[in-house]
Protein backbone atom coordinates (compact mmCIF):
# COMPACT_ATOMS: atom_id res chain seq x y z
CA UNK A 1 0.00 0.00 0.00
CA UNK A 2 1.06 3.74 -0.50
CA UNK A 3 -0.52 6.09 1.61
CA UNK A 4 -3.39 3.86 1.88
CA UNK A 5 -3.83 3.26 -1.90
CA UNK A 6 -3.18 -0.05 -3.80
CA UNK A 7 -0.04 0.20 -6.37
CA UNK A 8 -1.45 -1.12 -9.23
CA UNK A 9 -0.66 -1.26 -12.96
CA UNK A 10 -2.73 1.06 -15.06
CA UNK A 11 -3.50 0.48 -18.73
CA UNK A 12 -5.41 3.02 -20.53
CA UNK A 13 -7.31 1.88 -24.04
CA UNK A 14 -7.52 -1.53 -22.46
CA UNK A 15 -10.55 -3.13 -24.09
CA UNK A 16 -8.58 -2.30 -27.71
CA UNK A 17 -6.54 -5.11 -29.77
CA UNK A 18 -3.54 -4.56 -28.15
CA UNK A 19 -5.16 -3.78 -24.46
CA UNK A 20 -6.88 -7.23 -24.59
CA UNK A 21 -3.55 -9.19 -25.67
CA UNK A 22 -1.51 -7.22 -22.65
CA UNK A 23 -3.86 -8.03 -20.22
CA UNK A 24 -3.97 -12.15 -21.02
CA UNK A 25 -0.02 -12.03 -21.15
CA UNK A 26 -0.10 -9.80 -18.37
CA UNK A 27 -2.60 -12.88 -16.59
CA UNK A 28 0.36 -14.95 -16.90
CA UNK A 29 2.82 -13.37 -14.59
CA UNK A 30 2.86 -11.90 -10.55
CA UNK A 31 3.12 -8.48 -10.35
CA UNK A 32 0.54 -6.18 -9.32
CA UNK A 33 -3.01 -5.80 -10.06
CA UNK A 34 -4.20 -4.38 -12.58
CA UNK A 35 -6.51 -1.48 -12.83
CA UNK A 36 -7.91 -0.22 -16.88
CA UNK A 37 -9.32 2.29 -18.24
CA UNK A 38 -11.54 2.65 -21.95
CA UNK A 39 -14.50 4.28 -23.15
CA UNK A 40 -15.46 0.38 -23.89
CA UNK A 41 -16.36 -2.18 -21.25
CA UNK A 42 -13.57 -5.10 -21.48
CA UNK A 43 -14.91 -7.69 -23.68
CA UNK A 44 -14.32 -10.55 -21.46
CA UNK A 45 -14.14 -11.18 -17.68
CA UNK A 46 -11.47 -13.74 -17.26
CA UNK A 47 -11.20 -14.90 -13.41
CA UNK A 48 -7.41 -15.53 -13.72
CA UNK A 49 -6.77 -12.02 -14.23
CA UNK A 50 -4.46 -9.95 -11.53
CA UNK A 51 -7.39 -7.68 -12.32
CA UNK A 52 -8.41 -5.31 -9.95
CA UNK A 53 -11.34 -2.76 -11.06
CA UNK A 54 -12.28 -1.06 -15.00
CA UNK A 55 -12.81 1.90 -15.35
CA UNK A 56 -15.24 2.86 -17.99
CA UNK A 57 -15.25 6.38 -19.23
CA UNK A 58 -12.63 9.17 -21.20
CA UNK A 59 -9.41 9.63 -20.13
CA UNK A 60 -10.01 13.71 -20.74
CA UNK A 61 -12.45 13.24 -18.13
CA UNK A 62 -10.87 14.62 -14.69
CA UNK A 63 -13.51 12.83 -12.64
CA UNK A 64 -12.62 9.43 -13.79
CA UNK A 65 -8.90 9.91 -12.79
CA UNK A 66 -9.98 11.80 -9.28
CA UNK A 67 -11.70 8.25 -8.70
CA UNK A 68 -9.15 6.10 -9.74
CA UNK A 69 -6.30 8.07 -7.55
CA UNK A 70 -8.47 7.87 -4.27
CA UNK A 71 -7.85 3.92 -4.67
CA UNK A 72 -5.19 3.22 -6.54
CA UNK A 73 -1.72 4.01 -6.77
CA UNK A 74 -0.13 3.48 -10.28
CA UNK A 75 3.79 2.55 -10.37
CA UNK A 76 3.39 1.59 -14.20
CA UNK A 77 1.76 3.45 -16.58
CA UNK A 78 0.72 1.62 -20.07
CA UNK A 79 -1.11 4.21 -22.14
CA UNK A 80 -2.38 2.46 -24.71
CA UNK A 81 -5.77 4.89 -25.38
CA UNK A 82 -5.16 6.47 -28.93
CA UNK A 83 -7.37 6.72 -32.25
CA UNK A 84 -5.59 4.98 -34.83
CA UNK A 85 -4.23 6.87 -38.09
CA UNK A 86 -6.76 6.14 -40.58
CA UNK A 87 -9.90 7.96 -38.03
CA UNK A 88 -7.35 10.38 -36.70
CA UNK A 89 -7.21 12.10 -39.77
CA UNK A 90 -11.16 12.00 -40.51
CA UNK A 91 -11.73 13.41 -36.82
CA UNK A 92 -9.18 15.90 -36.37
CA UNK A 93 -9.89 17.64 -33.81
CA UNK A 94 -10.97 14.68 -31.49
CA UNK A 95 -7.63 13.06 -32.56
CA UNK A 96 -5.78 16.14 -31.19
CA UNK A 97 -7.87 15.91 -27.46
CA UNK A 98 -7.05 12.01 -27.44
CA UNK A 99 -3.84 11.18 -28.79
CA UNK A 100 -1.78 14.72 -27.78
CA UNK A 101 -4.05 16.43 -24.83
CA UNK A 102 -5.10 13.19 -22.96
CA UNK A 103 -1.20 11.76 -22.79
CA UNK A 104 -0.23 15.00 -22.13
CA UNK A 105 -2.82 14.98 -19.24
CA UNK A 106 -1.57 11.62 -18.60
CA UNK A 107 1.60 12.54 -18.41
CA UNK A 108 1.28 15.42 -15.88
CA UNK A 109 -0.50 13.04 -13.77
CA UNK A 110 2.29 10.73 -13.30
CA UNK A 111 4.87 13.99 -12.93
CA UNK A 112 2.88 14.78 -10.12
CA UNK A 113 2.41 11.80 -8.56
CA UNK A 114 6.04 10.47 -8.85
CA UNK A 115 8.54 10.63 -6.61
CA UNK A 116 12.48 9.42 -6.35
CA UNK A 117 11.18 6.74 -3.36
CA UNK A 118 7.63 5.93 -5.12
CA UNK A 119 8.94 5.92 -8.88
CA UNK A 120 6.11 5.79 -11.89
CA UNK A 121 6.93 3.96 -14.82
CA UNK A 122 5.31 5.19 -18.26
CA UNK A 123 5.19 3.20 -21.06
CA UNK A 124 3.68 4.98 -24.43
CA UNK A 125 3.39 2.77 -27.94
CA UNK A 126 4.38 4.97 -30.33
CA UNK A 127 4.58 3.69 -34.12
CA UNK A 128 5.87 3.69 -37.52
CA UNK A 129 3.80 6.74 -38.21
CA UNK A 130 6.29 8.80 -36.74
CA UNK A 131 8.56 8.34 -40.02
CA UNK A 132 7.41 10.53 -43.17
CA UNK A 133 9.65 9.51 -46.15
CA UNK A 134 9.04 12.02 -48.89
CA UNK A 135 7.83 10.18 -52.22
CA UNK A 136 7.14 6.09 -53.11
CA UNK A 137 10.89 6.24 -54.52
CA UNK A 138 12.29 7.38 -51.61
CA UNK A 139 10.54 4.62 -49.60
CA UNK A 140 11.71 1.88 -51.80
CA UNK A 141 15.12 3.22 -51.85
CA UNK A 142 15.61 3.44 -48.30
CA UNK A 143 17.04 0.77 -45.98
CA UNK A 144 15.63 -0.32 -42.89
CA UNK A 145 14.63 2.98 -40.97
CA UNK A 146 16.43 3.77 -37.85
CA UNK A 147 15.13 5.75 -34.81
CA UNK A 148 16.80 8.93 -35.61
CA UNK A 149 16.07 8.93 -39.97
CA UNK A 150 13.22 10.56 -41.55
CA UNK A 151 11.52 12.01 -38.33
CA UNK A 152 8.94 13.79 -40.50
CA UNK A 153 5.55 12.93 -40.04
CA UNK A 154 2.61 13.75 -42.57
CA UNK A 155 -0.37 12.43 -40.63
CA UNK A 156 -1.84 14.19 -37.81
CA UNK A 157 -1.36 11.00 -36.22
CA UNK A 158 2.04 10.72 -36.77
CA UNK A 159 2.63 13.78 -35.53
CA UNK A 160 1.08 13.29 -32.40
CA UNK A 161 3.13 10.07 -32.05
CA UNK A 162 6.49 12.22 -32.09
CA UNK A 163 4.81 14.91 -29.64
CA UNK A 164 3.92 12.28 -27.30
CA UNK A 165 7.50 10.75 -27.37
CA UNK A 166 8.92 14.34 -27.21
CA UNK A 167 6.85 15.61 -24.14
CA UNK A 168 7.72 12.17 -22.19
CA UNK A 169 11.02 12.92 -22.74
CA UNK A 170 11.47 16.61 -21.37
CA UNK A 171 8.51 15.78 -18.63
CA UNK A 172 11.23 12.93 -17.40
CA UNK A 173 14.35 15.07 -17.54
CA UNK A 174 12.24 17.60 -14.95
CA UNK A 175 10.49 15.08 -12.90
CA UNK A 176 12.84 12.92 -10.61
CA UNK A 177 11.00 9.55 -10.47
CA UNK A 178 9.40 9.49 -13.83
CA UNK A 179 10.59 7.68 -16.22
CA UNK A 180 9.20 7.34 -19.55
CA UNK A 181 9.79 4.95 -22.38
CA UNK A 182 8.16 4.89 -26.39
CA UNK A 183 7.95 1.69 -28.51
CA UNK A 184 7.56 2.15 -32.20
CA UNK A 185 5.14 -0.87 -32.99
CA UNK A 186 4.82 -1.62 -36.85
CA UNK A 187 1.62 -2.74 -38.47
CA UNK A 188 -0.14 -5.98 -36.09
CA UNK A 189 -1.84 -8.61 -36.99
CA UNK A 190 -3.37 -10.85 -34.64
CA UNK A 191 -5.51 -13.74 -35.00
CA UNK A 192 -7.89 -13.14 -32.26
CA UNK A 193 -8.93 -9.53 -32.83
CA UNK A 194 -9.82 -7.30 -36.19
CA UNK A 195 -8.24 -3.72 -35.79
CA UNK A 196 -10.83 -0.53 -36.66
CA UNK A 197 -9.35 2.80 -37.56
CA UNK A 198 -5.80 2.02 -38.61
CA UNK A 199 -4.03 2.00 -42.08
CA UNK A 200 -2.09 -1.17 -41.98
CA UNK A 201 -5.53 -2.66 -41.06
CA UNK A 202 -5.87 -4.08 -44.63
CA UNK A 203 -3.43 -7.24 -44.08
CA UNK A 204 -5.28 -8.57 -40.44
CA UNK A 205 -8.68 -7.66 -42.18
CA UNK A 206 -7.79 -9.92 -45.45
CA UNK A 207 -6.44 -12.48 -43.54
CA UNK A 208 -9.07 -12.85 -41.59
CA UNK A 209 -11.61 -12.69 -44.45
CA UNK A 210 -9.82 -15.45 -46.07
CA UNK A 211 -10.80 -17.33 -43.10
CA UNK A 212 -14.12 -16.27 -42.87
CA UNK A 213 -14.72 -17.82 -46.79
CA UNK A 214 -15.24 -14.09 -47.57
CA UNK A 215 -14.26 -12.06 -50.70
CA UNK A 216 -11.91 -8.72 -49.83
CA UNK A 217 -12.31 -5.31 -50.79
CA UNK A 218 -8.36 -4.37 -50.84
CA UNK A 219 -7.75 -0.45 -49.87
CA UNK A 220 -4.57 -0.22 -50.88
CA UNK A 221 -2.29 -1.26 -54.08
CA UNK A 222 -1.07 -4.73 -54.13
CA UNK A 223 2.56 -3.24 -53.90
CA UNK A 224 1.87 -1.60 -50.49
CA UNK A 225 4.21 -2.85 -47.99
CA UNK A 226 4.75 -2.13 -44.39
CA UNK A 227 6.81 -3.71 -41.53
CA UNK A 228 4.23 -6.29 -39.62
CA UNK A 229 4.49 -7.81 -36.62
CA UNK A 230 2.75 -11.12 -34.74
CA UNK A 231 0.60 -9.71 -31.98
CA UNK A 232 2.39 -11.70 -29.14
CA UNK A 233 5.40 -10.89 -30.22
CA UNK A 234 4.62 -7.10 -30.20
CA UNK A 235 3.18 -7.63 -26.47
CA UNK A 236 6.47 -9.29 -25.64
CA UNK A 237 8.65 -6.10 -27.17
CA UNK A 238 6.43 -3.77 -24.95
CA UNK A 239 6.60 -5.95 -21.58
CA UNK A 240 10.17 -6.34 -22.05
CA UNK A 241 11.05 -2.72 -22.36
CA UNK A 242 8.35 -2.17 -19.69
CA UNK A 243 10.01 -4.01 -17.14
CA UNK A 244 13.74 -3.38 -18.35
CA UNK A 245 16.05 -1.61 -15.68
CA UNK A 246 16.70 1.81 -17.10
CA UNK A 247 20.37 1.88 -16.81
CA UNK A 248 20.23 -0.85 -19.84
CA UNK A 249 18.53 1.62 -22.10
CA UNK A 250 20.45 4.06 -24.34
CA UNK A 251 17.40 5.85 -25.95
CA UNK A 252 13.40 6.95 -25.26
CA UNK A 253 11.98 5.59 -28.23
CA UNK A 254 12.44 1.94 -30.16
CA UNK A 255 11.63 0.51 -33.30
CA UNK A 256 10.26 -2.81 -32.85
CA UNK A 257 10.85 -4.70 -35.70
CA UNK A 258 8.74 -6.58 -38.11
CA UNK A 259 8.95 -8.32 -41.47
CA UNK A 260 8.23 -6.19 -44.36
CA UNK A 261 5.74 -7.63 -46.87
CA UNK A 262 3.55 -6.27 -49.64
CA UNK A 263 -0.23 -6.53 -50.47
CA UNK A 264 0.38 -9.39 -52.58
CA UNK A 265 3.19 -10.86 -50.84
CA UNK A 266 0.33 -11.16 -48.04
CA UNK A 267 -2.20 -12.57 -50.45
CA UNK A 268 -0.20 -15.60 -52.17
CA UNK A 269 0.18 -16.52 -48.73
CA UNK A 270 -2.70 -16.33 -47.49
CA UNK A 271 -3.86 -18.09 -50.87
CA UNK A 272 -1.74 -20.93 -49.83
CA UNK A 273 -4.12 -21.73 -46.89
CA UNK A 274 -7.40 -20.44 -48.49
CA UNK A 275 -6.75 -20.95 -52.37
CA UNK A 276 -10.73 -19.80 -52.87
CA UNK A 277 -9.34 -16.06 -51.16
CA UNK A 278 -10.75 -13.29 -53.45
CA UNK A 279 -9.63 -10.14 -53.37
CA UNK A 280 -10.35 -6.65 -55.37
CA UNK A 281 -8.35 -3.52 -55.13
CA UNK A 282 -10.41 -0.62 -54.48
CA UNK A 283 -8.05 2.09 -53.51
CA UNK A 284 -8.44 4.82 -51.00
CA UNK A 285 -6.43 7.61 -52.02
CA UNK A 286 -5.98 8.87 -48.82
CA UNK A 287 -4.73 5.36 -46.65
CA UNK A 288 -2.63 4.57 -49.84
CA UNK A 289 -0.65 7.46 -49.60
CA UNK A 290 -0.16 7.44 -46.09
CA UNK A 291 1.09 3.90 -46.83
CA UNK A 292 3.06 5.09 -49.35
CA UNK A 293 4.91 7.55 -46.22
CA UNK A 294 5.75 5.15 -43.67
CA UNK A 295 9.14 2.94 -43.86
CA UNK A 296 8.51 -0.49 -45.57
CA UNK A 297 10.98 -1.68 -42.67
CA UNK A 298 12.75 -0.44 -39.50
CA UNK A 299 16.11 -0.99 -37.96
CA UNK A 300 15.56 -2.63 -34.35
CA UNK A 301 19.02 -3.27 -33.71
CA UNK A 302 18.98 -0.86 -30.50
CA UNK A 303 15.61 -2.88 -29.28
CA UNK A 304 17.41 -5.95 -29.76
CA UNK A 305 20.60 -5.15 -28.35
CA UNK A 306 19.18 -2.81 -24.98
CA UNK A 307 15.98 -5.09 -24.07
CA UNK A 308 16.47 -8.25 -25.72
CA UNK A 309 13.62 -7.99 -28.02
CA UNK A 310 13.31 -11.45 -30.14
CA UNK A 311 10.68 -11.85 -32.14
CA UNK A 312 9.16 -15.74 -31.97
CA UNK A 313 7.98 -15.88 -35.62
CA UNK A 314 10.13 -15.55 -38.24
CA UNK A 315 7.95 -14.59 -41.71
CA UNK A 316 6.71 -17.86 -42.35
CA UNK A 317 6.00 -19.29 -38.69
CA UNK A 318 4.15 -15.98 -38.66
CA UNK A 319 1.63 -17.47 -40.80
CA UNK A 320 2.02 -21.26 -40.73
CA UNK A 321 2.38 -21.28 -36.75
CA UNK A 322 0.42 -18.42 -35.56
CA UNK A 323 -2.03 -16.45 -37.86
CA UNK A 324 -2.94 -19.99 -39.61
CA UNK A 325 -4.14 -21.91 -37.04
CA UNK A 326 -5.21 -19.20 -34.83
CA UNK A 327 -7.55 -18.39 -37.33
CA UNK A 328 -9.05 -21.51 -38.55
CA UNK A 329 -9.47 -21.98 -34.86
CA UNK A 330 -11.49 -18.53 -34.49
CA UNK A 331 -13.73 -19.02 -37.36
CA UNK A 332 -14.01 -22.77 -38.04
CA UNK A 333 -13.77 -24.66 -34.78
P1 LIG B 1 -7.43 0.07 -30.56
O1 LIG B 1 -8.12 1.10 -31.37
O2 LIG B 1 -7.82 -1.35 -30.72
O3 LIG B 1 -7.50 0.44 -29.02
C1 LIG B 1 -7.50 1.75 -28.56
C2 LIG B 1 -8.43 1.80 -27.38
O4 LIG B 1 -8.43 3.15 -26.87
C3 LIG B 1 -9.89 1.47 -27.76
O5 LIG B 1 -10.37 0.41 -26.98
C4 LIG B 1 -10.66 2.76 -27.49
O6 LIG B 1 -11.97 2.56 -26.98
C5 LIG B 1 -9.74 3.43 -26.45
N1 LIG B 1 -9.94 4.87 -26.43
C6 LIG B 1 -9.93 5.72 -27.48
N2 LIG B 1 -10.19 6.96 -27.06
C7 LIG B 1 -10.32 6.90 -25.71
C8 LIG B 1 -10.60 7.86 -24.71
N3 LIG B 1 -10.79 9.17 -25.01
N4 LIG B 1 -10.68 7.46 -23.43
C9 LIG B 1 -10.53 6.15 -23.11
N5 LIG B 1 -10.26 5.19 -24.01
C10 LIG B 1 -10.17 5.57 -25.31
O7 LIG B 1 -5.87 0.23 -30.85
P2 LIG B 1 -4.67 -0.77 -30.53
O8 LIG B 1 -4.28 -1.40 -31.79
O9 LIG B 1 -4.99 -1.61 -29.35
O10 LIG B 1 -3.56 0.30 -30.19
C11 LIG B 1 -3.15 0.59 -28.87
C12 LIG B 1 -2.04 1.62 -28.94
O11 LIG B 1 -0.96 1.13 -29.75
C13 LIG B 1 -2.47 2.94 -29.57
O12 LIG B 1 -1.83 3.99 -28.89
C14 LIG B 1 -1.94 2.84 -30.98
O13 LIG B 1 -1.68 4.11 -31.51
C15 LIG B 1 -0.66 2.06 -30.78
N6 LIG B 1 -0.24 1.37 -31.99
C16 LIG B 1 -1.00 0.37 -32.54
C17 LIG B 1 -0.56 -0.28 -33.70
C18 LIG B 1 -1.36 -1.37 -34.35
O14 LIG B 1 -1.03 -1.82 -35.47
N7 LIG B 1 -2.42 -1.89 -33.72
C19 LIG B 1 0.64 0.10 -34.30
C20 LIG B 1 1.38 1.15 -33.72
C21 LIG B 1 0.94 1.75 -32.54
N1 LIG C 1 -1.02 0.26 -37.30
C1 LIG C 1 -1.30 1.59 -36.90
C2 LIG C 1 -2.27 2.27 -37.81
O1 LIG C 1 -2.38 1.82 -38.92
C3 LIG C 1 -0.01 2.37 -36.90
O2 LIG C 1 0.17 3.00 -35.72
O3 LIG C 1 -2.86 3.23 -37.42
Amino acid sequence: MSGGRVPVTLITGAAGEIGQALLHRLAEGGGHPVVTVDLRPLSTADPERPHREHFQGDILDSALWDGLLRRYRPTLILHLAAILSTRAESVPVLAHRVNADGAARLLAMAADLATPDDPIRFVFPSSIAVYGLPSQQAKDAAAPVREDEHLDPATLYGAQKLYVERLGAAVERLTDGLDFRAVRLPGLISSDTLPQGGTSDWAPELIHAAARGEPYSCFVNPEARLPFCAMPDAVEGVLRLAFREKASLTRTAYNLGGHSLSAAEIIARVARDFPDLEVRFQLDRVRDRIVAGWPAAVDDTAARRDFGLASEHDQETLFSRYLMPGIRRRYQG
